[in-house]
């Protein structure tokens, strides 16, 4: 079985920090959700792996994922050059996925448990493909499903008006090379992209099998700030370990799960985890709450956070009490002392700043 990533697409939702970083490298408690999808992929056992890109940001995933070496797995770059769709970008990893079973897997989702569970039953059950639902508050958001009681599945819509139901696809798919007579078959949808949801539903118009798992664990889409806070705190009460490989000198108090990478150091601060902390950052007289991540070179002085993502290069200085907070990397967030009621702001574009 091979495996084809989809990590192409424009990221607007996450604007501003997809103006300079591919939404699928962005960290969640401060390791990129691409490296998570590889992780699990590798760990299903799948080493022939091809990488759809963008021209936007093609680059910087190539950098990131290298040759896969890290991962011992094998990594083709298809570049898309347009995002004419999910379906589309199938379409144009033909030549590389050739008449092989394969796993799709959209570079920005990530589940709880991976993927071993789900291929094994791909394998043993032999349908046309499986998709994986959960259930969601908001189904007009994804694509949906209606399934009968024995979890095959009967149609499937993309982002209804009106629900048919409230089991939302997950961007996690198993196909055989089926899939590309169906997509073969289908003409653009509204928004003008192929859609893998109309292909799978042309694949039930051909009177094949599709089924469907429920999963019940979280799934992570990390298409918007909110999104990225809730992956974080979901990643990190999951992952997170205790290792505070930094200087911590002794005014300062480390408790519960806390990873401070090499080279930083916390100086009379008091940090209670799930935290994690990259490499080089300076943490003094501050307070870290849970279900914070820092990413590397990061400083932060005299200030209180929780709840939130900082990324690399940013400086903290001042500020009395921040959470829920997304911060893009190289941001400098200081207070202003002279105790005017004045805002000096320097703020990119896309921002959102809530005062
Ligand atoms: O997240 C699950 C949802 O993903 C499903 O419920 C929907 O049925 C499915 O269509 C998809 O919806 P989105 O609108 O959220 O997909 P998005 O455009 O965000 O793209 C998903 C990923 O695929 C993202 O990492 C970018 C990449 N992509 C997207 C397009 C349109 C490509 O590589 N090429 C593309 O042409």
């Amino acid at each position: 079985m091979k495996a084809l990533i989809l990590s192409g697409g424009k990221g607007t939702r996450l604007r501003p920090l997809t103006h300079t970083m591919a939404k699928q490298l962005v960290p969640v408690a401060n390791k990129p959700v691409l490296h998570f999808v590889m992780d699990q992929i590798v760990n299903a056992g799948i080493k022939d792996i091809a990488v759809i890109i963008s021209p936007e940001t093609g680059e910087q995933i190539k950098q990131s994922l290298g040759t896969g070496e890290r991962w011992q797995a094998d990594i083709t770059y298809i570049p898309q050059d347009t995002p004419g769709g999910l379906a589309h970008a199938v379409k144009i990893a033909r030549p590389f996925l050739q008449d092989d079973n394969f796993l799709m897997f959209l570079g920005d989702n990530l589940i709880q448990g991976g993927v071993n569970h789900v291929i094994e039953q791909f394998n043993n059950e032999k349908p046309e493909a499986v998709i994986l639902l959960k259930e969601v508050a908001n189904p007009q958001s994804f694509g949906v499903a209606v399934v009968d009681g024995n979890m095959q599945v009967i149609n499937l819509v993309e982002k209804p008006k009106d629900p048919p139901s409230n089991l939302a696809l997950v961007g996690i798919y198993l196909f055989t090379p089926l899939i590309h007579r169906a997509i073969d078959s289908i003409k653009p949808s509204w928004r003008g992209e192929l859609e893998i949801t109309d292909a799978i539903q042309e694949l039930l118009n051909m009177k094949h099998r599709v089924l469907a798992r429920k999963i019940t664990g979280w799934w992570l889409d990390t298409g918007k700030k909110d999104d990225m806070l809730e992956a974080n705190r979901v990643v990190l009460d999951e992952y997170a370990t205790c290792n505070p490989a930094g200087t911590v000198d002794d005014r300062s108090t480390i408790a519960g799960r806390v990873q401070i990478d090499a080279g930083s150091s916390i100086i009379d601060s008091t940090i209670r985890g799930p935290v994690v902390i990259g490499k080089n950052c300076v943490i003094e007289n501050s307070f870290i709450g849970p279900f914070t991540a820092i990413s590397d070179n990061t400083v932060l002085k005299n200030s209180n956070v929780e709840h939130s993502v900082i990324l690399e290069n940013c400086q903290i200085i001042d500020i009395p009490r921040l959470e829920d907070s997304l911060i893009g990397s190289g941001t400098r967030v200081m207070k202003n002392n002279n105790n005017q009621k004045i805002l000096r702001l320097f703020v990119g574009d896309d921002a959102e700043v809530i005062l």
